[in-house]
């Protein structure tokens, strides 16, 4: 059976693809800090970690490989809306037609719920920019895309392109 594909955007010290990886996938990645790198090349020598802003794309070496799953987790918010999403149409076109683009962060179902969290919190950090899911879901109309709460300030976007049977 061929190996399953994964590209971590933002993979810190891999603290979540470290799991993939013993599990048996194909460990890919970007993270512009060289210590993250450095730390999370020790845990996976074999994973193929590249130092690079995801803000500008993705590196060269990553742009012919199809991914079964793409992955990131509190790092997307990182970058302004549009920019989140000019870079998740990029990475759409990086999947395998059965795959999956998980993104797990500070988010939000409405705009209403950030507006009730910023109050209840207290403190905020304006330079982060968290998704608010019914948001994104206007912009991908033909994808199958859902949202699923983990906390009172998190959740996880799970987003697949339509099978092109149904486009
Ligand atoms: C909060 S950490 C999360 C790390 C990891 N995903 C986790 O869940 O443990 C965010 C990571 O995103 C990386 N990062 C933030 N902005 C980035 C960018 N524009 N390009 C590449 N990496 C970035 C940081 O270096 C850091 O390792």
């Amino acid at each position: 059976m061929a190996t399953i594909k994964v590209l971590d955007i933002g993979f810190g010290t891999g603290v979540l693809t470290k799991k993939l990886y013993d599990d048996g996938y194909e460990i890919y990645g970007i993270d512009f800090s060289r210590k993250m790198l450095e730390i999370a090349k020790d845990k996976m020598p074999s994973a193929k970690l590249h130092q690079y802003d995801f803000s500008k794309g993705l590196p060269k070496e990553l742009e012919n490989i199809q991914f079964d799953y793409i992955i990131s987790t509190y790092a997307m918010h990182h970058l302004e809306d549009k920019d989140k999403i000019k870079f998740i149409n990029k990475l759409k076109k990086q999947l395998f037609n059965d795959g999956e683009i998980i993104i797990g962060d500070i988010a939000f179902e409405t705009r209403a719920l950030l507006e009730q969290c910023k109050i209840k919190t207290g403190e905020w950090d304006d330079e982060e920019i968290y998704i608010v899911f019914d948001e994104l879901k206007k912009i991908f109309p033909k994808e199958d895309i859902s949202f699923t709460t983990i906390s009172h300030c998190a959740g996880i976007i799970q987003l697949k392109n339509y099978p092109n049977l149904y486009l």
